[in-house]
C-alpha cells in the first residue's frame, strides 16, 4: 500500500517549525498542495516573522512541490478563516487540515495570570476549533475530509506548570469526540496524535541525551496515516515518537453497582471506593451514548 495525496489540498497550521514544518514537508513529497500556515514569532505566541512559512514553502517547492505561505493567526475567528480562503484561493478546494499551531506559557497555576491562561487556550483550542469550524463547509460539501488534532501527554496525563495548556490540549479531545460523530455522515475523519519530538518548544523540558533522538520525523507517519485515503477510524488518539505509535483511550472500570431504586450513602460508597476505582476490565466507549445506555441498562423500564 503506498500512501499518496495527489490531487489532495492540505492546510497545516503552525508548519513554519517542528512538527508542523515535518508534516508539511512529509505532506508535500507524497504529492498534496500545501497551504503553510505560520504567522511566526517565538514559542510564548510573541512577535511575527514571515520566514517561517516562506522558507517551508521554498523548500517545498524547490523540491518540487506545490505550496503557498499564510502568515495569518489561528487565534481569531476572521483570521482562522482566512487561512481556509488561501487553501481554496490557490487550489481550488480542501481535503486535509492539520490542527498543529502551538504556543507555551508556562507557570504553576497560583502563578498563572488570566492573560497566559487566555492566550494559550486561545491558540491550541479555539485556534483549532475557529480554523476547523471555517473548513467544515468545504468538506461536509466534498463529502470527504481528514482533520488531524494535536494534544499532548500534558493534557492526557497532566504536568506541573501547564495547567493552561493541558486544558487547551485535552479540550482538543473533546472537540474532535463531537466532530467525530457529526463528520462521519460526511466521510469526514477526525483524529488526534500526541506528539513527542525534539522542537524548540521541548527544547528545555527534554533532557538534551534524548532531544536528537526524538526527531519529529517519527510523529508525521502518524499524522500522514491518519490525513490519508487509507485511514478509516475516526476519533482516535495516537502517542507518536520514535519507534513507538500506540492509542490512547478513555476507559470505564466495571465499578461498583448498587440498588438503584434507594439512594447510596457517602458511607456505603466509601466502603466500596476500591471498586469505584477499579480499572481492571475497563472498557471504551465510541460515543456518550453508549456510556449512558450502560446505566440506563441497568436503570430497567
Ligand atoms: P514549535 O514551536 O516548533 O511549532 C509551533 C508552531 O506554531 C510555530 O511555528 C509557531 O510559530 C506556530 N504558531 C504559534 N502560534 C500560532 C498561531 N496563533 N497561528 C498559527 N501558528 C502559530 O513547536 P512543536 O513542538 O513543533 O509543536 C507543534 C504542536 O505539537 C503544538 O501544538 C504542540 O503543543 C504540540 N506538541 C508538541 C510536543 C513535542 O514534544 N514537541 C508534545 C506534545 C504536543
Amino acid at each position: 500500500m503506498s500512501i499518496r495525496f495527489d490531487g489532495r489540498v492540505a492546510i497545516v497550521t503552525g508548519a513554519g517549525n517542528g512538527l508542523g514544518k515535518s508534516h508539511a514537508l512529509a505532506l508535500a513529497a507524497r504529492g498534496a498542495k500545501l497551504v503553510v500556515n505560520d504567522p511566526g514569532g517565538a514559542v510564548d505566541g510573541s512577535g511575527r516573522a514571515q520566514a517561517a512559512a516562506d522558507t517551508v514553502v521554498a523548500e517545498i517547492v524547490k523540491a518540487g512541490g506545490q505550496a503557498v505561505a499564510s502568515y495569518d493567526s489561528v487565534a481569531e475567528p476572521a483570521s482562522a478563516t482566512k487561512i481556509v480562503a488561501k487553501a481554496i484561493e490557490a487550489f481550488g478546494r480542501l481535503d486535509i487540515l492539520i490542527n498543529n499551531a502551538g504556543i507555551l506559557r508556562d507557570k504553576s497555576f497560583g502563578k498563572m495570570d488570566t492573560a497566559e491562561w487566555d492566550a494559550v487556550l486561545k491558540v491550541h483550542l479555539m485556534g483549532s476549533a475557529y480554523v476547523t469550524r471555517a473548513a467544515w463547509p468545504y468538506l461536509q460539501e466534498a463529502k470527504y475530509g481528514r482533520i488531524v488534532m494535536t494534544t499532548s501527554a500534558a493534557g492526557l496525563f497532566g504536568n506541573f506548570g501547564q495547567a493552561n495548556y493541558g486544558a487547551a490540549k485535552l479540550g482538543l479531545v473533546g472537540l474532535m469526540n463531537a466532530l467525530k460523530i457529526e463528520g462521519l455522515k460526511y466521510g469526514i475523519l477526525v483524529n488526534t496524535v500526541a506528539p513527542l519530538a525534539g522542537t524548540r518548544m521541548t527544547e528545555n523540558i527534554v533532557p538534551p541525551a534524548f532531544f536528537a533522538k526524538l526527531k519529529p520525523e517519527h510523529v508525521t507517519p502518524a499524522v500522514l496515516y491518519m490525513a490519508s485515503e487509507a485511514c478509516k477510524e475516526s476519533g482516535w488518539i495516537v502517542s507518536a515518537g520514535p519507534g513507538f505509535y500506540a492509542r490512547v483511550r478513555m476507559m470505564e472500570g466495571p465499578g461498583a453497582a448498587f440498588d438503584p431504586k434507594t439512594v447510596v450513602s457517602p458511607e456505603a460508597l466509601a466502603e466500596r471506593w476500591g471498586e469505584v476505582g477499579n480499572l481492571k476490565e475497563a472498557v471504551g466507549f465510541e460515543t456518550a451514548t453508549d456510556e449512558i445506555a450502560r446505566i440506563f441498562l441497568r436503570l430497567g423500564s
